[in-house]
């Protein structure tokens, strides 16, 4: 699909081939935006957006959260340097791709256990962007003039945090649609070492804090667009005891 892509099918009809619909559009077309104008959307946007988050679907509709906005410029550069000091602690006992050899020597063992023990925070890819922020190279929160905090309550049906991300997901397309940008931001759960910060924001049992959105006007120029997988999918479509079709979703 190309973005100016003008035609676009009515919404509740399908006829294969068909361009996108708004939603289709919507879907397609977001991307996560890092750069924001100071101007915070008015705040009659952000409530709309929340209301998109509201209205999400969640496990047994335990409405697993609970939303924080933070416009406080005074806040949100207190969150950036705290943030940004945490990370840079981290990094300096962690980050073995850095200093000279004798350095990387004794930091790689100590940063593989580490990594072993807490594969998902310790991923390559939140790694490198915390390399990254402890070098000044990037902020944590890209200068966004609002956050939307997603606290997940515990005690949710099934599996509360995939309640949450169906919830921001809602947040970021909505907010895709009405013309302003997103993106989510994980590394604010560092802020919860701080307990300044689980005070300020009431985060204790059941709630706890792992995802933000920031929302805003984006600069300019975009985001390009990331790459995504090819999927394999298996549809079983014929007898039970027939083996799955494996179609190439993508190209
Ligand atoms: C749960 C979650 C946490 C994320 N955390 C961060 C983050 O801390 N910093 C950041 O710059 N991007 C973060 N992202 C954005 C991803 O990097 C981005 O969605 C991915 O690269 C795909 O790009 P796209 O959103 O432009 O399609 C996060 C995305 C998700 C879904």
């Amino acid at each position: 699909m190309t973005k100016n892509q003008v035609t676009l099918s009515p919404l509740g009809h399908y006829a294969e081939g068909m361009p996108w619909n708004p939603v289709e559009k919507v879907i397609m077309e977001r991307r996560s935006i890092r750069g924001f104008r100071k101007q915070p959307l008015p705040d009659a946007m952000i409530r709309r957006i929340l209301e998109a988050a509201r209205f999400a679907p969640s496990a047994g509709n335990a409405q697993p959260w609970k939303f924080i906005v933070v416009k406080s410029p005074e806040m949100l550069a207190e969150m950036e340097k705290d943030a940004r000091r945490f990370i840079k602690l981290l990094m300096f006992f962690l980050d073995y791709t850095r200093g000279g050899t004798l350095r990387r020597m004794l930091v790689r063992p100590l940063s593989k256990l580490f990594i072993r023990f807490r594969y998902n925070e310790f991923h390559p890819v939140p790694f490198g962007l915390m390399s990254q922020i402890a070098q000044d190279k990037t902020p944590v929160f890209h200068g966004a003039p609002t956050l939307i905090l997603i606290l997940e309550d515990r005690r949710g049906v099934s599996a509360p945090p995939t309640d949450v991300g169906v919830c921001g997901q809602n947040m970021v397309l909505a907010a895709h649609s009405l013309g302003a940008g997103t993106c989510w931001i994980g590394l604010v759960k560092l802020l919860m070492y701080y307990r300044k910060w689980r005070k300020r924001f009431g985060v204790k049992y059941p709630y706890q804090l792992n995802d933000c959105i920031a929302v805003g006007w984006q600069k300019p120029r975009a985001d390009r667009q990331v790459p995504r997988e090819v999927q394999m999918v298996s549809w079983f479509d014929k007898g039970l005891a027939d083996p799955p079709r494996v179609e190439q979703q993508g190209a």
